[in-house]
């Protein structure tokens, strides 16, 4: 439960991972009350209802919702899942100049009633988006961010316990960079346990050959569950609660979201994922993460891929 007194987490967007993010802030009881807003007034009281009819078993959070953006008035999180989704095929930045033009339009709005809220970006691309939140809103960085690879590095941890066969709350491991195709792991720095990940002989050592199969699955893991099931959303959703409680919960934790960065390795007004501490205040970069040369390398490859999306949003 969060330390913040009745604390109030809005969820804009009624899709799947709207919905999902709400049904797993539910169970986790992430906030004490939650709102859902969709523009689409049927199918928001629809999945409202579903939700609330099963309160009796989810402890002491809420949930209320509807068409009215007034229902986000008074949020102290604010969770941005509403936009186009990604088709089959499709990557998450040719998704941009929808998404982008919708965000400029709700959140004016959305500041307007939670002006004190931490915004929090689902919607893809997560990283491009969150620079046009940051620039439409004006807030400082470090209350606009995007979910961005957390839920990459737990698709990654997933994958190394299972290897390892230890639990995935005992690998500590991070994906970083963009939320796509250009994000990698930090492999220098990762561990099982305190044993560093490049030394691990558990039985087998991890082989290069091993580590890159393993990197290119996680960062395909999202094309191979659309393919399957048309959209990703119980990762994303539980994800997402988890990010809400560090922020409802002031933990300081420390994860791979993304805000737009201001000299973090040279890096300027770009956002992408680097490990942050995340409190009631936002999310923060460690600036003393340390990067092998390869993969700083890659860390200025993927600024500027969204450097290029970002020129292409004229921005
Ligand atoms: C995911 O990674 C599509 O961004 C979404 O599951």
């Amino acid at each position: 439960m969060s330390v913040i007194e009745n604390s109030k987490l809005s969820i804009i967007g009624a899709g799947s991972v709207g919905t999902s993010l709400a049904y797993a802030a539910l169970i986790r009881e992430s906030a004490r009350h939650i709102a859902l807003y969709d523009i689409k007034k049927s199918k928001v009281d629809a999945e409202v209802l579903d939700l609330a009819h099963g309160t009796q078993f989810t402890g002491s959070s809420d949930i209320v919702g509807g068409d009215d953006i007034d229902v986000v008035a008074g949020s102290h999180v604010v969770v941005i899942t509403a936009g186009a989704n990604q088709a089959p095929g499709q990557t998450r930045l040719e998704l941009a100049g929808t998404n982008a033009r919708i965000l400029e339009s709700l959140m004016p709005q959305l500041v307007e009633r939670a002006p004190e809220a931490v915004f929090i970006l689902v919607t893809n691309p997560c990283d491009v988006l969150t620079v046009v939140a940051q620039q439409v809103s004006g807030l400082p960085a470090e209350r606009v961010f995007a979910s961005g690879t957390v839920l990459d590095t737990s698709r990654l941890r997933w994958k190394l316990a299972q290897r390892a066969g230890v639990s995935t709350a005992s690998v500590h491991a991070h994906i970083v960079g963009e939320h796509g195709d250009t994000e990698f792991p930090l492999w220098s720095s990762a561990t099982i346990g305190p044993v560093p990940l490049l030394e691990w002989n558990g039985g087998q050592t991890f082989e290069v050959d091993e580590l890159e199969s393993i990197a290119r699955d996680t960062r395909d893991a999202a094309y191979a569950v659309i393919e399957g099931k048309g959209v990703t959303n119980y990762a994303i959703g539980l994800s997402g609660a988890r990010i809400v409680e560090a922020v409802l919960n002031d933990e300081h934790a420390v994860m791979p979201v993304s805000t737009v960065l201001s000299g973090f390795h040279g890096i300027d007004g770009v956002a992408l994922s680097v490990p942050s501490i995340v409190d009631a205040g936002g999310a923060h970069p460690l600036a003393e993460t340390r990067f092998s040369t390869l993969e700083e390398e890659r860390l200025q490859a993927s600024a500027e891929a969204l450097r290029t999306s970002l020129a292409a949003l004229g921005r």
